[in-house]
């Protein structure tokens, strides 16, 4: 079965046969190595080169994490959360929490932020569960994540000891640099690699997101053959146009060159609001350097037509939008006829809810076309593990196509460090003396 579809037709661009073959040669670079921050290429062969002893020790680990707990707090930020966080979003019933009946462990996440309340809360709401965390932090040293392990460390400590508390604890973290690595020495957690030539936001297929998805009971398996799907489809001798990545990376670089800043990434499914986020990293710190990149927005559909519709539909013309549309739901529900029909809504009776968000999808991707906002559609046949796997694979392989078609180096993130001087020199870091002082002048 065909994994994703992608329809250009609403776009405007008609591509050239220049700008296919310029896109064939981005792709190619990538498969060659030869281009700019070739050092981080590891994602390219990922799906297909995960093995399955690799895979088998993923699985154990996490059998081993949720037969002690009920409760794993999932620990780190940027790319060592977000492919975690939008494949677990994507694969869970929204109201699970809500079921007598929990058929798996919960999977929460810390260290995605410095919220005082939001450790609190996590901490305290744990006391009535059993927990245990996995750690992921691939340079080791990163300050929102560290926050987060040294109290949930601490309290898995206090409860169970030390030594029961290291069984409880997995690292995934560098083979050899880094404060948690050496921590995990230290302490003997069982730790998982993140592979030198994979960049945080390209890293859900390692460890990084296959470990707490595992553990959340996740099929990790189908997301990875989904990948390794995708993975052949976008290969480089993939001719342009049976290369949904490479079309994808071609179009919205041409509607960029038309003045189309702005990319908002939609979908008319509320389980798939993490993977708009995860893409958000992926496309912003790939391109968004040295002046130039499409910045990437996202909607949430149809509860945004209600808060963002306005001005997608009539404000400044600098936007285009990619919708992700499912084929297929997973359950049925239709409309009921009511007697009294004071609703109105007879005329939708015995029609399924999918139909009617369906039409909503279509009615507005016409409207927003005729609004002067050019539309891709993605098309995956359902939600499920593979098809999510196809789906992140595809959007890796096009934005590293897209990056090489900007001219800039999409596998560097320059730009994220400039914040956390600012925050060691105010908490007064040791070895920021001279910063503080100058960022303190400044108050
Ligand atoms: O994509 C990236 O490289 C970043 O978003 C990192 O993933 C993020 O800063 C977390 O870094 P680390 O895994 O080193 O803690």
């Amino acid at each position: 079965m065909n994994m994703l579809k992608l329809d250009i037709a609403a776009s405007g661009v008609a591509l050239t046969d220049e700008t296919k073959a310029r896109t064939q040669a981005a792709n190619a670079l990538l498969h060659s190595g030869e281009g700019a921050g070739n050092d981080f290429l590891g994602w390219v062969h990922l799906p297909s080169s995960i093995d399955e002893e690799q895979l088998a020790a993923i699985e154990a680990a996490a059998a081993k994490l949720r037969a002690k707990a009920d409760l794993i707090v999932c620990i780190g930020i940027g790319g060592s959360y977000l492919g975690a966080k939008a494949v677990l979003e994507a694969m869970s019933d929204p109201f699970k929490l809500l079921r007598k009946e929990q058929s798996a462990p919960t999977v929460v996440f810390a260290g995605q932020n410095i919220s005082e309340d939001y450790i609190y809360e996590l901490l305290d709401a744990s006391k009535e569960h059993s927990l245990a965390a996995i750690v992921i932090s691939k340079s080791g040293t990163t300050t929102e994540p560290a926050i987060a392990f040294r109290l949930i460390k601490a309290e898995l400590e206090k409860r169970y000891g030390k030594q029961e508390a290291a069984e409880r604890i997995v690292a995934v973290t560098d083979k050899a640099r880094g404060a948690l690595k050496t921590l995990a020495t230290n302490e003997g957690y069982p730790t998982f690699v993140i592979p030198d030539d994979v960049g945080g936001r390209f890293s859900v297929l390692t460890p990084v997101g296959l470990l707490p998805l595992a553990a959340a009971g996740v099929d990790i398996r189908s997301l990875v053959r989904g990948a390794q799907e995708m993975e052949t489809a976008t290969a480089a001798e993939v001719p342009f146009d049976e290369n949904p990545s490479a079309i994808y990376a071609a179009v919205r670089n041409e509607l960029y060159a038309r003045g189309k800043k702005i990319e908002i990434l939609g979908s008319y499914e509320p389980r798939l609001q993490y993977v708009n986020e995860w893409w958000k990293q992926l496309y912003g710190e790939s391109e968004g350097k040295e002046g130039k990149g499409i910045f990437p927005a996202s909607v949430t559909l149809t509860a945004d037509l209600h808060s963002m519709g306005q001005y997608i539909q009539e404000g400044e013309r600098t936007l285009f939008e990619t919708i992700v549309s499912v084929a297929r739901s997973a359950h049925e529900v239709r409309i009921e006829a009511d007697a009294d029909n004071l609703d109105g809504l007879n005329f939708m009776a015995g029609k399924r809810i999918s139909e009617v968000n369906r039409m909503a999808e279509l009615g507005v991707r016409l409207a927003h076309v005729d609004g002067g906002v050019p539309n891709i559609r993605i098309e995956l046949p359902t939600i499920d593990a593979r098809s999510v796997g196809a789906l992140l694979y595809f959007f890796e392989k096009a934005c590293g196509i897209s990056g090489y078609l900007l001219g800039v180096n999409p596998f560097d993130q320059p730009g994220v460090e400039a914040y956390k001087k600012n925050m060691f020199a105010l908490l007064d870091k040791p070895g920021y003396e001279k910063e503080s002082e100058a960022i303190k002048a400044r108050l």
